[in-house]
């Protein structure tokens, strides 16, 4: 899966993120990553302790829980507390990696299975040069480089990299999911589904005898596939 979302962050909440991590403290980014993604990872990350992480994640948290496209898409189970990064100056890539498959959760509240990798994007892409998230598809390479307050969700198994920055700063907010449905291919056939779903309640109403009956079946689909 890879999938794309415009305007997740409002002007304001885009702006407001700009302003807080403007001002924040920023580490070397090895600090979430694995032995062979700190080998690969050349950034900087938003210190765990910064005084702007919690209002960051409530305004990404907040975006995402009012979007029902990405809710359809993702199926979030639980979405791990967004990270901030920053690729700028000779802290300026991240090499080909494989996020991990499982990432503790904060406070020992267990782990998150990664089925999905999101990067919200929080610079304007006209005042950096590089910086394309490039995705190792099974059609080839696919290089994603969005406006700012924009989102790629795409499936955390891929081999993926951000090439490295030349002009100019590249902030964006990062994050994994574990969906209630695991497989992606599943996930995308009820996500297929929904879409027709929207358009044909559009065309014949809520209460049309296909248009419920067809509801039904996604739902229990997803009992099928799902877990929660
Ligand atoms: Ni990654």
């Amino acid at each position: 899966m890879l999938m794309t979302f415009d305007a997740v962050l409002s002007a304001d909440e885009l702006q407001r993120c700009q302003i807080l991590l403007g001002g924040a403290a920023w580490s070397g980014g090895h600090i979430t990553a694995g032995k062979q993604s700190a080998l690969a990872k050349n950034n900087q990350q938003l210190d765990e302790q910064s005084a702007a992480l919690p209002e960051l994640r409530r305004i990404v948290m907040t975006a995402l829980s009012r979007h029902a496209l990405f809710f359809s898409a993702a199926l979030p189970k639980q979405v791990f507390p967004p990270l901030f990064n920053r690729y700028s100056g000779t802290t300026n890539s991240f090499g080909a990696h494989v996020d991990g498959a499982m990432r503790p959760l904060p406070d020992g509240r267990g782990y998150l299975r990664t089925d999905l990798s999101a990067t919200l994007f929080l610079s304007d892409p006209e005042r950096y040069d590089g910086g394309e998230l490039i995705i190792n598809d099974p059609m080839g390479e696919r290089s994603i480089k969005l406006p700012a307050g924009s989102m790629v969700l795409y499936s955390a198994s891929t081999v993926h990299r951000v090439a490295a920055v030349t002009r100019g700063e590249r902030l964006a907010c990062f994050t994994w999911l574990q969906s209630m449905v695991r497989d992606d291919g599943e996930r995308r056939l009820l996500f297929d589904m929904d879409m027709a779903l929207l358009a044909l309640r559009e065309q014949l109403g809520d209460e049309h005898d296909a248009v419920v009956a067809l509801t039904g079946t996604y739902h229990n689909l997803l009992r099928r596939w799902g877990e929660v």
